[in-house]
């Protein structure tokens, strides 16, 4: 019988083409990337789709500022994404463009059968516009009379147009959010999404006028019109396909993961699910919205002018640094702040100290001990810990990519290189050749110690390729990764005795203190010139007033503490686990002169659950407990009656 073919998709959206990319969108590429070489790696056949957003009053006005034709425009910015992919060792299947054959071909029989069928009319409309959004906005929805995403100003148009029957689709799409939990991430996303949809569902208007947009696709049944860029855009998810008869068949739909910042998933949630709902295909299985890059608190965007330039970074840092960077720094789903500090200081402790240092090291003592060939092991019985360490780790990654948790994963994946540099450490290798009997147990160790570097090397394929080939390389070992995949550590002992290993350069060169304070002088990085660790002051009047905008960006939550303990040499920090709900946080808190751990099991406490994490004492705490200083005295917030883990306090 023949096996069915395990097949994956994933997306990134179709970036605009009005500019050339930032960190931003090199952010959702990566992170789509991992998952594809992930699931590669896993046996799956892969579709992973990644494209340019080519139509739209956004780019039109870009080649106007520009004085040259719209197309000519496109062609040249599609490219610098092109490139820049390339650079990152992205390994997409497909790139798709609006402005392509294929894609154009499908939007138009799709608006053409949508009409037929009764789904699109035409009728007058009068809205306000936010012209950098290109989306309509009814009076209610304005803030301070602007544009409720971007705060801009928006101007009152009045005009016929076509319109989409999404309103009749809400009670479907609600019922499909609630009954599938996954559908929407994170969890906060999914009620942000349920909230919206509380209020009434309006039909979507899908033209715009000729005369006030040329550049789109024009609408099959009037030529007076071409295609809203957003209904223009979503449909690129599926024309990369082909023919919609076509689509079914591939195996690629449902997409697995659409990923996408915060900012577009209404578009994706709303918009897209019940485009496909009416064109007759089931929506995708999951749509992961992940926070922004800031700078300053800032969304790094080209109209504010505050963008990280990522060939910059890839020239100064290398590829797989920056991607293993954004992708370890903040967990998906949140904010984070950009800085060169934390990327330099994660260079030197994760990859350079941990990683790099491992393998040299493993590298050298092969070579000094077994004249560069990897020994057979004199006992395939021995160190059990060590491989058991190894088993649970992989299936601890295997199950966090359920969640895209990549923060985690990385984390998890890190405990092992860890590991391995404590199980050298234990065993002394430089002992061991001393004696006999000793050299007898060397053979096992420096074995075993090969066995871990090439199982890392395998789980951090996905997010370090490059890396991760350059480790094999230097193992001796010449089957890819691609061809050991996951499968290969089910069992210990892949790696093959009696090879030879070629050591070579230093994977991850450490930044000296000079350099990193060269390369921070050479930033503009506000970030960086103060960035002081993050604190909280007490302060006894009442501080500056805030817009309601400002506080409700600070996340706060109802956590419920599961474990907490003291810190060694401190006498002020408890180092607690809060259970969120949606997950549990490593909290540091100055309250040990005032709580014993004991006495925290089970207190429901509120959480400021955005705070970009920090080290205080070396412990990493993901958050800030709410507390009153009483006279010296912290009292801890707290509720009465006690609500559920994870509920927004405000
Ligand atoms: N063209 C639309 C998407 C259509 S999808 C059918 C669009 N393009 S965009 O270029 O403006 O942004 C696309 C995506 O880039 C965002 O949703 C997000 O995934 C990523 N990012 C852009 N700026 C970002 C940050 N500052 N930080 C993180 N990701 C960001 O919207």
């Amino acid at each position: 019988m023949k096996i069915p073919e395990k097949k994956f998709s994933i997306t990134t959206p179709i970036y605009y083409v009005n500019d050339v990319p930032h960190i931003g969108h090199a952010y959702t590429t990566i992170a789509a990337d991992v998952i594809a070489r992930y699931k590669r790696l896993d046996g799956y056949k892969v579709f992973f789709l990644t494209g340019t957003d080519e139509h739209g009053q956004k780019v039109l006005q870009a080649a106007r500022d520009l004085g040259i034709e719209p197309q000519e425009h496109v062609d040249q910015l599609h490219n610098r994404f092109k490139e820049l992919w390339t650079r990152f060792n992205i390994s997409n299947d497909d790139f798709i463009r609006t402005t392509e054959k294929r894609h154009q071909t499908l939007v138009s029989d799709i608006l053409q059968q949508l009409y037929d069928r009764k789904e699109i009319y035409k009728d007058s409309y009068e809205g306000w516009y936010c012209t950098p959004d290109e989306r309509f906005w009814t009076e209610k929805d304005l803030v301070n009379g602007n544009c409720p995403e971007c705060k801009r100003k928006v101007e009152k148009i009045q005009e016929h147009n076509y319109f989409f029957k999404m309103g009749q689709y809400q009670d479907w799409l609600k019922k499909h959010i609630k009954s599938n939990d996954k559908f929407i991430q994170p969890t906060s996303r999914r009620n942000e999404v349920l909230g919206f949809l509380e209020k009434p569902l309006g039909d979507l208007c899908i033209s715009r006028p000729k005369e006030r947009l040329p550049w789109g696709i024009p609408l099959p049944f009037d030529e007076g019109y071409v295609t809203y860029v957003w209904f223009d855009a979503l449909i690129n998810y599926i024309s990369a396909h082909g023919p919609l008869e076509k689509i079914g068949s591939t195996g690629f739909w449902p997409v697995n993961h659409h990923l996408l910042g915060k900012d577009i998933l209404t578009t994706h949630a709303v918009y897209w699910s019940t485009m496909l709902k009416a064109i007759g295909f089931d929506p995708a299985l999951n749509l992961f919205a992940h926070g922004w890059w800031t700078i300053n608190g800032h969304k790094m965007s080209k109209s504010v002018g505050n963008t990280v330039e990522p060939n910059l970074l890839v020239d100064q840092f290398g590829v797989d640094a920056i991607r293993y960077f954004l992708l370890r720094e903040v967990p998906f789903g949140l904010d984070g702040d950009f800085s060169h500090k934390a990327l330099i200081g994660r260079i030197n402790s994760d990859l350079a100290n941990n990683l790099g240092n491992l393998l040299n090291r493993t590298m050298s003592m092969i070579k000094r001990y077994h004249d560069q060939i990897i020994p057979e092991p004199n006992s395939r019985d021995e160190d059990d810990d060590l491989k058991n360490e190894f088993q649970m780790g992989t299936e601890a990654v295997q199950k966090l990519y359920d969640d895209l948790a990549y923060n985690k994963i990385l984390e998890r994946i890190w405990l092992l290189v860890d590991a391995t540099n404590k199980y050298i450490d234990t065993n002394s290798p430089w002992n061991l050749i001393k004696t006999e009997s000793g050299k007898q147990r060397l053979a096992t160790v420096m074995y075993n110690t090969a066995e871990c570097i090439r199982s890392i090397s395998i789980l951090i394929y996905p997010f370090m390729p490059k890396s991760a080939e350059t480790m094999m390389e230097q193992l001796g070992i010449e089957t890819s990764i691609d061809e050991q995949g996951l499968e290969s550590l089910k069992t210990w002992g892949g790696t093959k005795s009696g090879i030879k290993i070629r050591p070579g350069l230093q994977l991850f060169p450490r930044i000296d203190d000079k350099d990193a304070e060269k390369i921070l002088n050479s930033i503009e990085s506000p970030n960086d010139k103060d960035q002081k660790p993050s604190s909280h002051t007490e302060i006894e009047g009442i501080c500056d007033q805030v817009l309601i905008d400002d506080f409700m960006k600070i996340d706060l939550r109802t956590g419920k503490i599961i474990e907490a303990e003291k810190i060694k040499k401190s006498k002020k920090l408890l180092k607690l686990k809060v259970d969120i709900g949606t997950e549990v946080r490593q909290v540091v808190a100055g309250i040990a002169e005032c709580y014993e751990p004991d006495q925290l099991i089970n207190r429901t406490i509120i959480l400021v659950a955005n705070l970009k994490p920090v080290k205080l004492m070396g412990v990493e705490s993901q958050g800030m407990l709410l507390a009153a200083n009483n006279n010296g005295q912290v009292v801890l917030a707290g509720f009465d009656p006690t609500p559920r883990q994870g509920t927004r306090v405000r």
